[in-house]
Formats: C-alpha cells, sequence, structure tokens
C-alpha cells in the first residue's frame, strides 16, 4: 500500500475499519504534482503547473471564453448526465474535422465529463476491476496510479517509454501480450509529462502492436487520453487522435477517446471534458449503451456536470473569433517551443548536466539530470535559484507553457547550474 495511504489509516487508527479496500488504499498525493507546485509559489521562474500564461504572466485565455461569463439563465438549469445535446454534437463534429481518418468510421456521441481526469476515473469504473492490468507506458501522468491502482485496485504494468528516440512499441507490445485476458493500455499523446508525441512510424507501430495482442486473442480496451490535442509543432508527428485507427481495428479492441477543453483550449477550471466509445462492428444500440454507462457513473458519481461551462463552452465554440484565437495562442506555445530547441542548439555544453528527453509538442518537456538524482536536483532549483518545476518519473519536467520566452534561457541556464552544483565538485 502506498506509505502516504498507510499514514492515513494510522492517523484514523480504529476508525479506519470503517473504511472499504478502496478506501484504505486511497491518499491525497502531496508528494507529487501538487505538493511540488506549492514549494515553487514564490520562485521567480515557475515551470511547474500544467496551465498557460501570456508573455506578460497573466492567465492564456481566450476572449471566446472570457466574454462568456455573461450567460442567459438557462445556464443554471441541469445539463443532464449525458450533457447538453447541442454541446455532444458540436464536440462530435469537432472531433470528425480535427480527425479526418475518423471519416465513415463509427464512434458514440460523446458524453460531458467533469473534464479528463473524470473521464478517465469513469473509464476506470467501467473497464477495470481487481485483477484487470493497465500497461501504461513508464512515463506518465501520475494521476493514473491514484486512479487505476489505488482507487479501483486495478493492477499497473508499466513498459518503458523510450527506446533510441522514438516510442517502445516493442515494449508496449510485450507487456500486452503478458498473462492476462484482458488488458487496459493507456497512451497519451501529446503526453505529459515528456511533451512527446507518437511520430507517423510511432504510431503505426503502436497500431500494429495492438493488432497482434488482439490477434492472439488478448481483449484491450485502448484508452487515448488526448488532453493536449493539436499541440504538435513538428511535421512527421501523428497530428490526429490514435482514438481513430482503434475505432475499428480489431473486434478484441474497444477504443476509447477522453478529451475536452481543459488544455486545448486553455480553460483548466472550466471543467469540461469528453469520453467516445467504438469498436469494429459496433451497431447504434451498442454505441448507445455505452454512452448509457457512462452517464449512468456521471449520474451516481455527480449527477450532472457544470451547466455553466457547458453552455460557456459551446458559446466559445460558436463565436466567430474561436479557429483564430486558438491559433494565436498555438502561437505563444509553439514559439516558446522553438525557441528552447533554439537553446538547445546553442548550447551542446549542457548535455554534459542533462539528457535531453524527446519532445515535439504539447505543454512540457523534460530533460534527466546526470549523476545526480532528480529530486535533489528539483530541491536546489527552489532554494538556491528561485526556479519551480516537477520530478516525475525520476526526470524534471518544465513546463515551458507557463514561462514567458524572455525567461527561458534563464530556466535552462539555471537548471544547467543546478545539476553541476552537485557534479562538478565531484569531477574535481
Ligand atoms: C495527461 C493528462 N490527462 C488528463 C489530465 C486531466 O485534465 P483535466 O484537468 O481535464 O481533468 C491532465 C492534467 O494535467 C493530464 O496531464
Amino acid at each position: 500500500m502506498n506509505k502516504l495511504a498507510l499514514k492515513l489509516n494510522r492517523t484514523l487508527g480504529p476508525a479506519a475499519e470503517f473504511l472499504s479496500p478502496a478506501g484504505r488504499r486511497m491518499y491525497f498525493p502531496y508528494g507529487g504534482i501538487l505538493g511540488q507546485g506549492a514549494e515553487a509559489k514564490s520562485c521567480k521562474i515557475n515551470a511547474t503547473v500544467g496551465m498557460a500564461f501570456e508573455e506578460d504572466g497573466s492567465p492564456l485565455v481566450m476572449d471566446c471564453f472570457g466574454s462568456g461569463v455573461n450567460l442567459d439563465k438557462r445556464a443554471f438549469l441541469y445539463a443532464g448526465s449525458f450533457g447538453l445535446p447541442k454541446l455532444r454534437e458540436a464536440w462530435r463534429a469537432m472531433e470528425f474535422a480535427k480527425n479526418p481518418s475518423l471519416k465513415g468510421k463509427k464512434f458514440s456521441s460523446p458524453v460531458v465529463t467533469n473534464a479528463l481526469t473524470h473521464g478517465i476515473r469513469i473509464c476506470a469504473e467501467l473497464f477495470a476491476a481487481p485483477g484487470d492490468t493497465l500497461v501504461c507506458p513508464d512515463l506518465f501522468w501520475d494521476n493514473y496510479e491514484l486512479i487505476f491502482s489505488e482507487a479501483v485496485g486495478c493492477k499497473v504494468v508499466h513498459f518503458n517509454t523510450f527506446r533510441r528516440g522514438a516510442f517502445d512499441a516493442e515494449a508496449m507490445k510485450a507487456a500486452l501480450l503478458a498473462p492476462g485476458k484482458k488488458k487496459l493500455l493507456i497512451l497519451n499523446f501529446p503526453n505529459n509529462p515528456t511533451g512527446y508525441t507518437a511520430t507517423v512510424a510511432d504510431a503505426k507501430r503502436i497500431v500494429s502492436a495492438v493488432r497482434a495482442a488482439a490477434a492472439k486473442g488478448k481483449k484491450v480496451v485502448v484508452l487515448c487520453d488526448d488532453a493536449y490535442f493539436g499541440l504538435v509543432y513538428e511535421r512527421g508527428v501523428h497530428g490526429e487522435s490514435l482514438f481513430a485507427e482503434f475505432a475499428d481495428l480489431h473486434r478484441n479492441v474497444l477504443a476509447v477517446k477522453l478529451d475536452g477543453t481543459t488544455k486545448e483550449d486553455y480553460v483548466w477550471g472550466l471543467r469540461v471534458g469528453f469520453v467516445s466509445f467504438a469498436f469494429r462492428g459496433a451497431t447504434d444500440e451498442q454505441l448507445k449503451a455505452l454512452e448509457a454507462k457512462a452517464a449512468g457513473n456521471v449520474r451516481s458519481g455527480v449527477s450532472n456536470v457544470t451547466s455553466i461551462g457547458q453552455q460557456l463552452a459551446l458559446r466559445a465554440f460558436q463565436d466567430p473569433g474561436y479557429a483564430a484565437q486558438k491559433r494565436e495562442k498555438f502561437a505563444v506555445l509553439k514559439k516558446r517551443y522553438h525557441q528552447i530547441r533554439v537553446i538547445l542548439r546553442t548550447h551542446p555544453e549542457y548535455g554534459r548536466h542533462f539528457e535531453v528527453m524527446p519532445f515535439n509538442s504539447g505543454y512540457f518537456m523534460c530533460v534527466k539530470p546526470l549523476g545526480v538524482d532528480a529530486e535533489k536536483v528539483r530541491r536546489h532549483l527552489v532554494e538556491k535559484y528561485s526556479v519551480g518545476t516537477i520530478v516525475l518519473s525520476g526526470l524534471i519536467r518544465l513546463a515551458f507553457s507557463t514561462v514567458p520566452t524572455a525567461k527561458l534561457d534563464r530556466l535552462f541556464a539555471d537548471v544547467d547550474a543546478a545539476i553541476a552544483d552537485f557534479t562538478e565538485d565531484k569531477r574535481k
């Protein structure tokens, strides 16, 4: 059991006996992203959190969302457990538009969730039982562990994420083929923490690995966590959701798409996300049954999702300025991405102190300190350099979504210096 859960149970003493097994496993991840972020609150450079800020430090928000807070009274009515019908229709049309490969393929109408975390939790509850296995890259968003392992009691097996600078689809395949009839697989592109999206070649290997497992009789539920959808900055990267590939891949594969406004529309607190389903040969009734399962879970948990948030999202999507504003905000992040590439190219000496993990998209990139533990460096960065970063899976994650372009040079120089503080002394 996780040591934070054990501590809470010890504090509860005999009262812990009231808890269910899942209740006993539950804990709040104080030491994770949230705790590390809190330690960096007053840092001069804060590259911790998965939100985005403008060059002047104000929240990066599109006018079509910001101006919508003045809503009609209908925004206070219940939205229903499936979500607002018009919003679901609008999002489905957008999913088609953003993923041309979905053309001609069948998938459910999206059910509205209280953003992506809630959608992932719904899937964990619908598809994963104690004894089932979630197959997940070893560089992953830590909330997966809390949801699948602690909340639902599902076993989580990690596979090696990168091999020679590319996604390690062979390692993923081996994990899928390991004993156990039913597997869940979670894929998150653009990825948190690495900022990596499968290239076109990776995508082919990933799809054929899942096909091979399915052909060997494995039942695979593929969860596509598309939280950072669309934020791709390089050519040769698979720009569509892999959901389109899995939607009709094999009768042993059920595909789930988790997406929403949070990261791609820069509205982190709005809490509007979606879950959609597909499988080969699915009938309309079968897809509707899956929608009903998801909506039943919503009903039993939060009853329904914020109507105000859904109305705001719908209004923003219908706003004639939506597409242009989205492009404009995308350009802010893309510029920072390219600036980081310039910094890394012009400072080859940084390679003595950290390895740059593959990245091409999203809000983040990661470095692996050489010869010193990442957590030690993170603390030192806060204390000596006033730089806030996050450590996940042994890597230092730098959220360039939060750091103005002008401060990126400083950020990398400080990371380099902080590692040198530990390693140069030893070399002397
Ligand atoms: C990979 C990934 N998936 C899902 C989420 C959850 O997003 P939401 O705020 O919509 O629940 C996050 C948030 O950090 C994330 O990084």
